[in-house]
């Protein structure tokens, strides 16, 4: 497994978009097969073997174990894939629910779904450390909406409105992935005016829209409350748009959403996030660092103090 979350943590890193687009893709393919040595590119292709090799494992182990698992008790993504297909199966009906898809999820789930929401996890982390205002206000919410009694859950999602203003805030002013994927166009085409030839290289520039002082006034400070009205209740803007724009926009965007939504909620119910010892808030930086691909926090120190 920590084979796995290495493979996962280094190949957005080896994916610089600089050295994937800006070399000839005849050179690309046989830097693929290591006749031309670029190291970004066998790095990358490793670490894809190593996720890949790993899902197949984990995919084979479970069908041996678990043809008959139902809904109830199905312990992962995989037990559930399976059960679905095998019930699409045994009702006779025509399904994509295969195993080379089920392969193709998994090790999606890996490669774009781990580090990304692993590094949106580290910023919140920095971010309520840095501002204690907006970490005691979150915490005041859940409390006030859950208590300590038990733990946030999915339930408890539109009873909070400065939850949604925080994660909203944070994928703004962080944008992990500030100029999404690149793509191509395929023919030539005609945008508001531009004339945009065949072949084009296609970059939405998410960090630009997320920092336009237009849209969000003094856009380089970090304040939820931009994002509550004058009722107190959260406002979705169609500005800020993390998982990229268009048709191939970010297919784990509801996962990714959950999963913050759960860990931001119980971490402020457990725990009050201090820096370091004999340090201010001062000394946390939010100046991350841009890899071609995704926007990493700088190092910083956190204390979690648990509330009895
Ligand atoms: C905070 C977490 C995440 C962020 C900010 C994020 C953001 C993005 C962005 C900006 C793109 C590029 C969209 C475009 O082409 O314009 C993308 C693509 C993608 N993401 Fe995510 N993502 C996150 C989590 C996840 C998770 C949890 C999964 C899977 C379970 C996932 C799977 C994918 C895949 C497979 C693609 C490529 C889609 C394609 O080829 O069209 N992502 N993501």
């Amino acid at each position: 497994m920590q084979d796995l979350l290495n493979a996962a943590h280094n190949l957005p890193q080896c994916l610089d978009p600089a050295i994937f687009f800006g070399v000839p893709t005849v050179v690309q393919i046989l830097a693929r097969f290591n006749i031309v040595p670029i190291k970004k590119f066998r790095l990358s292709q490793l670490a894809m073997y190593k996720i890949t090799d790993e899902c197949h494992g984990e995919i084979a182990k479970h069908s041996k174990e678990n043809l008959s698992t139902d809904e109830e008790s199905a312990r992962d993504l995989v037990d559930l894939y399976l059960s679905a297909a095998e019930s699409r199966k045994k009702a006779d009906k025509k399904t994509f629910l295969t195993e080379n898809t089920l392969k193709g999820v998994a090790t999606n789930v890996f490669a774009a779904g781990l580090d990304s929401t692993a590094t949106m996890l580290i910023w919140f982390v920095l971010l309520l450390t840095k501002y204690q205002d907006v970490q005691k206000k979150l915490r005041e919410e859940v409390i006030n909406v859950i208590g300590t009694g038990r733990l946030p859950t999915l339930k408890d999602r539109d009873a909070m409105q400065y939850v949604h203003a925080v994660m909203q805030e944070t994928h703004r002013f962080v944008s992990v992935a500030p100029m999404a994927m690149f793509h191509m166009v395929k023919e030539d085409a005609e945008y508001e005016g531009y004339f945009i030839p065949k072949n084009t290289y296609m970059i939405s520039n998410l960090w630009g829209m997320h920092h336009d002082e237009r849209i969000f006034p003094k856009p380089f400070e970090y304040q939820p409350e931009r994002f509550i009205n004058d009722a107190g209740e959260f406002v979705k803007s169609k500005y800020v748009t993390p998982y990229g724009i268009g048709k191939r926009v970010c297919p784990g965007e509801v996962l990714a959403q959950r999963e913050l939504f759960l860990f931001v909620t119980q971490l402020v119910q457990r725990f009050e996030l201090l820096p370091a010892e004999g340090t201010g808030t001062d000394s946390i930086s939010t100046d991350g660092v841009y890899d071609g691909v995704g926007f990493f926090p700088p190092e910083f120190q956190t204390r979690f103090i648990p509330f009895d």
